[in-house]
């Protein structure tokens, strides 16, 4: 990259503390810390079950407290607070405008175009009981599914906690997914109503969406209702009988609500997720062990103190973090929130520090992906603002390398927040492996030790033993109340992929790691076949069936090959069909596919043609073999390789790529 300049002032800094070993927490945070005394370990250690119910009662308000915590008779069917009844939106609402504090903004929301939406906890409470009525009025019941398809808008909010009340199941498909995916997902859940928009707003354009979502769903037998939130005022097909508007719905329907309470195993979401295969894994999780997880980890890894904090979580709703650290971690500790619709660089690059000024804003937890982005924008933007609301800093959802967890560190944080690096999964509901802001000497690039109350090991492939030198296999030792229940309608595969290997209610975590001297974590990658574009996950096998379906495609093999912006990018051999000539429209035209049958960030960054692909004698693509040409690495083992001419090609293909400059 810049060879030739001299490095910086700040490079040379960060340069130097990279020889930093370890970051002690900030004395002045520790001494507020909502905990500072590392014995809270062995005190969940020694009765993580005891643990667990104590956070659920402190955090949590249930109409029936639990007496039970796991109920392990059924593994790896794990229970956990079955006596206890609780409603997850009173948790969220009811009890802070019961306590007076309905005066309290939950979010402050901010549109792309500027607009400016306070909305308090009594606002929230409202629309949310209006629009559960709503719901209902459309006949839609506990243990119905209901699809939500929005942008980051309060709405999203609004039509999850109104799911919850009533104890339907939401099932929210991230806005950057194409309809298609939209339909797979609504179809394999048997969704009875959708809630979407009618445009969605992109760095000063908009899309239709309704129209979209008609052309693709409109035949899906179980879907019975459409709900249209109107964000943009653009025209939009209705469908007599089907559809409604959100505004309207609402208008309509009774204020009041009261917040149905529910068995703590009952069903609050289920949420997509990419596995080995081209079929989206739905991950399903339950109400009183998710809000504990989510609750206690929000309240204890963010260090949040509910009357003074600004809390900014920059993910977006339609992920597991969204869900979590936006929706209902935040709002179960009531906390103020930032949310935030659009992009990192609309209408410019220094928008996120310009809300964090605005706002006041003292936490910030964001992707490692976001940080790379502004490190390469340059320092000179960040400087412009005022940061130094900011007291605590989080990552989430990939590796940080240490040079952007320092850039973070010193730039955002003006070397006074403790950053947290937090390792987790949509599987888990909630954070899992983490500093302690007040208690854990962090180093850069690790995720540290597992949260009080969880247990982590680094296992090897084979016999499953704890490896002391590196690397091996992510595995939780023991249930904890946040896990995921099952893969919906899929019990043989939710046992298959994650308890089968070691048996013992050993959870496979999918990821390999390894640990240091000290005992902290250091999470390397996923160790099957899903790839993380900028913390997005992604399958392979769902991006090949997308590249496949183009006509012109014989076949095709994709794998993550690292990238310094996204983590990893999307790198695709494709052979083609018949006489099919390779050209860059057709480049184009497989990405426009992938766009369309997954979603934009999905497409491939690199496609390279190859005549034949890599397999062994019984036909299976050797992935492993093109993910070490696609780095240009030496290849690994061969001997299974089928025709060995097949690789010389490649290789040539690669080469000739690179003297090009590049793909
Ligand atoms: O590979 C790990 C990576 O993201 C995967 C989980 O992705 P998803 O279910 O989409 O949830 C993302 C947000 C929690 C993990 O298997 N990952 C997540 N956080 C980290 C991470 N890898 C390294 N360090 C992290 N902090």
């Amino acid at each position: 990259m810049a060879t030739e300049q001299a490095p910086s002032g700040l490079e040379r800094e960060l340069e130097r503390m990279l020889e930093i070993e370890k970051f002690e927490p900030p004395a002045g945070f520790r001494a507020e810390a909502l905990w500072s005394d590392p014995a809270i370990y062995e005190e969940a250690g020694s009765d993580p079950e005891g643990w667990w119910l104590a956070r659920a009662k402190e955090l949590l308000d249930w109409e029936t407290e639990p007496a039970q915590s796991l109920n392990d008779s059924n593994p790896p069917f794990y229970k956990w607070f079955e006596d206890g009844r609780l409603n997850a939106s009173y948790n969220c609402l009811d009890r802070h405008v019961e306590a007076g504090r309905g005066d309290r903004i939950a979010y402050h929301w901010r549109g792309e175009e500027g607009e400016r939406r306070d909305i308090t906890y009594a606002e929230l409470l409202d629309q949310t009981q209006r629009f559960a009525n709503a719901l209902k009025g459309l006949g839609v019941e506990k243990g119905d599914v209901v699809g939500i398809y929005l942008p980051m808008i309060p709405e999203v909010a609004v039509a999850m906690l109104a799911c919850a009340r009533i104890g339907a199941v939401h099932n929210v498909v991230f806005g950057g997914f194409s309809a298609e995916s939209v339909r797979e997902r609504m179809e394999f859940s048997e969704a009875k109503a959708l809630v979407t928009v009618d445009g969605a707003r992109r760095k000063g354009k908009t899309a239709p969406i309704k129209e979209t979502v008609d052309e693709h769903l409109g035949d899906l037998d179980s879907l019975a209702t459409i709900v249209v939130v109107r964000a943009t005022g653009i025209e939009c097909p209705m469908q007599d009988g089907r559809d409604v508007f959100f505004d309207e719905a609402c208008a309509a329907a009774d204020p009041t609500c009261p917040a149905e309470p529910m068995e703590a195993e009952h069903p609050l979401f289920i949420l997509y997720t990419s596995g080995s295969t081209a079929k989206p894994k739905g991950i399903l999780h339950t109400t009183g062990g998710y809000l504990t997880g989510a609750t206690t980890t929000h309240r204890y890894v963010f260090d949040l103190k509910p009357e003074q904090d600004v809390y900014w979580c920059a993910a977006d709703v339609g992920w597991v973090t969204g869900h979590s650290y936006i929706v209902y971690g935040p709002l179960a500790n009531g906390a103020t929130s930032v949310m935030w619709e659009g992009a990192p660089d609309y209408p410019h690059q220094g928008i996120w520090w310009e809300l964090i000024e605005d706002y006041r804003a003292t936490i910030l937890y964001a992707a490692p992906t976001a940080i790379r982005t502004f490190i390469k924008w340059g320092e000179q933007i960040p400087a412009k603002y005022d940061l130094s609301s900011l007291r605590l800093l989080g990552s989430v959802g990939e590796p940080i390398n240490p040079k952007a967890w320092l850039w973070y560190h010193k730039v955002i944080g003006g070397e006074r927040c403790p950053v947290v690096d937090t390792w987790w999964q949509t599987e888990t509901g909630a954070i899992m492996i983490t500093p302690l802001p007040g208690i854990t000497e962090t180093k850069p690039g690790s995720a540290t030790r597992p949260f009080p109350g969880i247990s982590g090991e680094v296992v090897s492939e084979r016999e499953g033993e704890p490896v002391s030198e590196g690397q091996g296999l992510l595995v939780l030792e023991r249930p904890w109340p946040s896990m995921l229940r099952t893969l919906y309608k899929e019990d043989d595969r939710f046992i298959e992929t994650y308890f089968q290997k070691f048996g013992d209610g050993r959870y496979l975590a999918g990821d390999a790691a390894r640990r240091d001297s000290d005992g902290y974590f250091w999470v390397i990658g996923r160790i099957d076949d899903v790839v993380n574009v900028s913390g997005h996950r992604l399958s392979t096998a769902e991006v090949e069936s997308a590249i496949v379906a183009h006509e012109n495609v014989a076949e095709a093999a994709v794998i993550g090959q690292s990238d310094e912006q996204t983590g990893q990018a999307i790198c695709a051999f494709v052979t083609l069909a018949g006489s099919t000539e390779p050209s860059e429209a057709l480049q184009e035209e497989i990405r426009a596919e992938v766009a369309e049958r997954i979603g934009k960030f999905a497409r491939p960054k690199r496609i390279v043609w190859a005549d034949d692909l890599p397999k062994t004698r019984s036909g299976k693509i050797m992935r492993r073999l093109l993910r070490d040409i696609a780095e240009g690495r030496a290849l690994g083992d061969v001997t299974t390789l089928k025709d060995p001419a097949v690789m010389a090609e490649l290789e040539g293909k690669i080469a000739a790529e690179e003297a090009d400059g590049g793909g």
